[in-house]
């Protein structure tokens, strides 16, 4: 098996795939100013849903939820089932690279942890394109949410994520993108610890001894715990930031 195989059977075990929770996507989804009574949403990289849920549940609106993992998808629809909302809901297993609906269609996108496939600035192009004018996009995004990391930090993220920056620079590239930030704020360690870390870290102990001696299942796992307690160690230097922002030009100049 592939790196990605374990790493997805890890994660198919969680309830999501990245850092959040319920609390934030209400936040940031109430952030966004009166819109229609029944939107059109994009959830971009959904995963398995926990945020697409519950957009599902507060936003009255229709939600297309694309993810390139079939399995996630799954997961998703069945949940969605079970909370009868599997009429708001269309699964899409297609790549963000080859997004081919018409431009100017969605009154909301939604993207959580995910963007960044794509590099934010063209992420952040591509929304510009898919939405209507004055829709909103709501993201997050990996930051330094400290303007002194210390040499670990940056190193660290010099092999992990080389195009990471602060929040001021990451609202300098929205601008430029088009988009007028309506707000940000930062997420909280739960929302890294109670959905993602801790999961995780009660997940590794069957999936080490499901794969005793397979040596890419183990450096998968040993990864991610070093990752978690990368996280418990640094967490006052990086983090995510929700941004969530209006378009305002019809045609994106973003370079
Ligand atoms: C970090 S997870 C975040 C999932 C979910 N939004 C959450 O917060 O739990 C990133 C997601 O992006 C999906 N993904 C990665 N590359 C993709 C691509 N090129 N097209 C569509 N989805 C992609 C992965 O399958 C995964 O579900």
């Amino acid at each position: 098996m592939e790196r990605i195989e374990y790493l997805y059977e890890l994660c198919e075990a969680l309830p999501r795939s990245g850092p959040g929770d319920n609390e934030c996507t209400r936040r940031a989804f109430n952030l966004i100013p009166q819109h229609v009574a029944h939107p059109f949403i994009l959830d971009i990289g959904c995963g398995q849903g926990m945020q697409t849920i519950e957009l599902a549940k507060i936003s009255n609106g229709k939600i297309i939820a694309l993810d390139n993992h079939q399995a996630f998808l799954d997961i998703l629809m069945a949940r969605a089932r079970n909370e009868g909302l599997e009429d708001n809901i269309s699964p899409q297993n297609m790549s963000m690279l080859d997004m081919n609906f018409e431009e100017e269609s969605f009154d909301i996108i939604w993207s959580e942890g995910a963007l960044y496939f794509m590099g934010f600035t063209n992420g952040l192009k591509r929304c510009h394109q898919l939405l209507k004018e004055k829709g909103c996009l709501a993201v997050t995004e990996l930051v330094y949410t400290n303007p002194n990391p210390p040499k670990a930090v940056v190193d660290y993220f010099e092999d992990e994520y080389p195009d990471i920056k602060n929040i001021d620079g990451n609202i300098e590239t929205i601008k430029k993108a088009g988009f007028n930030l309506i707000s940000n704020f930062t997420l909280p360690e739960s929302a890294w610890l109670n959905n993602y870390y801790l999961p995780i870290e009660k997940e590794l102990p069957r999936l080490i001894k499901k794969y005793q001696g397979n040596k890419v299942a183990s450096q998968v796992f040993v990864e991610f715990k070093n990752e978690a307690d990368f996280y418990r160690k640094y967490s006052k230097f990086y983090g995510y930031e929700f941004f969530v922002m209006q378009k305002n030009r019809i045609t994106s100049r973003a370079t």
